[in-house]
């Protein structure tokens, strides 16, 4: 694959993507070629190996072409862009965050995953994924963690561009913008009614809480329903991805 010296303005930006939410920061392949599939501006691709990159592209993206030249970096500044850490394969790349159409988004025949106050990027990468793959009408994340953050992009194997992912602050931001829609509020709760028991409209807006406490008293109020996946006994709970798989792909 041609490739050349990375430019210092370009450089400057991955450096920069890190903190600036104006921008996306893709770590490794499949983060970048689901960026390019769907649509991204990508505006940097930094590699210290472009001929492994190129084999990797050629194997299981062949249909991807890079809109930009990688652009090659020395392994000092590979391991002080990446913190030393390793990467699933080896590139990053810079791409724009997308504005979201929020009344596009809440208009879309299908449902929404509303996340409460997740902590693991992982875990919230895996629904954003997941969400996309069943192309669900978006994900909602409220509270503190950046759905948009390097981590969770790459949980989400840069799949938020194939999915609208719309960060807000807190349950009175949620009221805001579900109030333009009529989505009824729906619940996922280990202690709800049975899911065989449960209706849930295939454009509800399903709930889901955080890792360790499960949704808070506020948003279970606010849910017209509260709805469980049965589990064996003795089980306490399923991954929250895992629990958005089973509702994403419910009819
Ligand atoms: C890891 S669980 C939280 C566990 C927490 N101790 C609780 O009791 O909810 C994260 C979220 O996934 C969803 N979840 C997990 N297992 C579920 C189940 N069996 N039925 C319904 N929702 C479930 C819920 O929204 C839950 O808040």
């Amino acid at each position: 694959m041609l490739s050349g010296p990375l430019a210092a303005d370009d450089l400057a930006l991955l450096r920069r993507a890190q903190r600036d939410p104006s921008l996306v920061l893709l770590e490794g392949m499949h983060a970048l070629k689901h960026a390019v599939r769907f649509g991204a501006t990508v505006d940097v691709v930094a590699t210290p190996d472009a001929d492994e990159l190129a084999r990797l592209l050629a194997r299981l993206a062949p249909d991807v072409t890079l809109p930009v030249v990688p652009g090659d970096v020395e392994d000092g500044v590979w391991r002080a862009l990446t913190g030393g850490r390793a990467l699933p394969s080896p590139c990053l790349a810079v791409a724009r965050r997308p504005t979201v159409d929020v009344a596009a988004m809440l208009a879309r025949p299908a449902r929404l995953l509303v996340l409460e106050e997740p902590r693991h990027a992982g875990n919230t990468g895996a629904v954003v994924r997941v969400a996309a793959a069943a192309e669900l009408a978006g994900v909602v994340v409220v509270g503190t963690l950046d759905p948009w953050g390097a981590g969770v992009v790459r949980a989400a194997a840069g799949l938020h561009f194939a999915v609208d992912v719309v960060h807000v602050p807190d349950l009175a931001a949620l009221d805001t913008l579900l109030a333009a829609s009529t989505r009824p509020l729906v619940a996922l709760d280990p202690d709800g009614v049975p899911l065989e028991d449960a209706d849930v409209p295939v454009d509800a807006a399903v709930a889901l809480g955080t890792e360790r406490g499960g949704l808070s008293g506020a948003l279970r109020e606010r849910a017209s329903a509260r709805v469980a996946i049965p589990m064996q006994d003795g089980v306490s709970s399923l991954n929250l991805a895992t629990a958005a798989a089973v509702l994403a792909y419910r009819p």
